[in-house]
């Protein structure tokens, strides 16, 4: 037990113990201002957003965090001196999420200044051990992109918080998760630190660099079909009351309503915001359309389809030089693309009808209980 004066004097302890905490920052502080900008679809990069600029505050730097969608240069007219700025962003199909990369290419502020390029990607805890996942090309493209842009990088820094794929799998339970917080909370306060005061960080990143350039390959198919296969998944079940909440949350604004129901164009980056915010556990990721398509256009559709199309290809794109197997496979996923899109339009319509509506529900695995959604937890309270 504990008297009054001891946690008198505990509490005063604790309260100078900070103070030479926030101190030590400050004094080893290269910078004045941190702008920090992210792309979060459930949580995790905003949080990671929050961590370090909480460490700047702390140094005594002016803040700026912003989503990459909200930046506004006017809002950073006060700062003066040296700048950092960061981006952190989740990690989509081993790369930056298409419209974080497109903000980041157009991006032009304070010319100059010292970059940090960070992402939090899909981690795991099994038993004690906290595992990776994998960045492919997710820090390394944008690193390049502002190189060329004349910034220099200081970090690249990947942080492993529970994945947000929610079509793929359940959420993890609530004890990993927020086990998973508090350790990467208190990294990365750690690690800001260090950037902070001037350090170049790049350790943990170039661990991973043979995984990553091994699933690099992969970056390139995700980017340029997969993630539209992807905007194709999501369906609205009976218990959507057209709140609207998913369609004014959307980030890249890929929602409308077509047929008074809401509609997934393929400008959706699967972010997960929609599906795991949704108060109505409304929204679906219909796994039993995604599975006939797919099987019809493997064994059906497109050995058929390809053969005629490969025709007409080849005849227009022979002049241009690209090989047969270049070819072959851009019909191919076109061909893909489409008919999901068709697919799509009409298993929409269809959807109105409460047969065709139970259907799809009943065998979407996300429409059960067990198939927990994921969002990061609320901000700590000891902040
Ligand atoms: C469509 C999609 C693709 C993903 N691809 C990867 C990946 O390639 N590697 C990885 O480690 N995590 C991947 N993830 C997991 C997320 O990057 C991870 O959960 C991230 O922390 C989510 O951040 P956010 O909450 O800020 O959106 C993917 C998630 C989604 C939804």
């Amino acid at each position: 037990m504990i008297a009054g004066s001891e946690l008198l004097i505990l509490t005063r302890l604790k309260i100078l113990a900070d103070y030479l905490y926030k101190l030590s920052l400050s004094m080893n502080s290269r910078y004045n201002n941190l702008l920090m900008i992210y792309y979060s679809g459930t949580g995790n990069s905003k949080r990671v957003s929050e961590w370090i600029a909480e460490t700047a505050s702390e140094a005594g730097m002016k803040t700026h965090v912003t989503s990459y969608d909200q930046f506004n240069p006017e809002s950073i007219a006060g700062f003066t001196g040296k700048t950092m700025i960061a981006f952190f962003s989740a990690t989509h199909g081993f790369n930056l999420p298409h419209s974080m990369l497109r903000f980041m290419v157009r991006f032009t502020s304070l010319k100059g200044s010292d970059i940090i390029i960070g992402n939090t990607r899909a981690g795991m805890k099994l038993s004690r051990l906290f595992l990776p996942g994998l960045s492919g090309i997710a820090l390394y493209l944008p690193a390049l992109i502002m190189i060329l842009k004349g910034y220099r990088i200081r970090s690249l820094y990947p942080v492993d918080l529970p994945s947000n794929w929610i079509s793929l799998h359940p959420g993890l339970k609530k004890k990993v998760i927020d086990s998973m917080f508090d350790h990467y909370r208190s990294l990365t306060k750690k690690y800001a630190g260090n950037v902070l005061s001037g350090q170049r960080v790049f350790l943990k990143a170039f661990i991973m660099l043979p995984f990553d350039l091994l699933v690099a390959p992969l970056a390139l198919g995700y980017y340029f079909f997969g993630r539209y296969i992807l905007a194709k998944t999501f369906l609205t079940n009976g218990h959507c009351d057209n709140c609207g909440l998913c369609i004014s949350q959307c980030t890249t604004h890929s929602i409308i309503l077509v047929g008074n129901r809401p509609f997934w164009k393929l400008t959706c980056e699967s972010c997960m915001k929609c599906m795991n915010y949704c108060p109505k556990r409304a929204i679906e990721t219909t796994h039993s359309f995604f599975f006939i398509i797919l099987f019809a256009l493997i064994w059906l559709v497109n050995p058929f389809l390809s053969e005629k199309m490969m025709f007409l290809a080849n005849r227009f794109f022979k002049g241009a030089g690209a090989s047969y197997e270049v070819i072959h496979t851009i019909v191919q996923w076109s061909l893909a693309i489409l008919i999901f899109t068709i697919s799509y339009r009409l298993m929409h319509t269809l959807s109105k009808y409460t047969f065709f509506s139970r259907l799809i529900s009943y065998t979407s695995f996300t429409y059960w209980k067990f198939w927990r959604r994921y969002k990061a937890p609320a901000r700590e309270q000891r902040q």
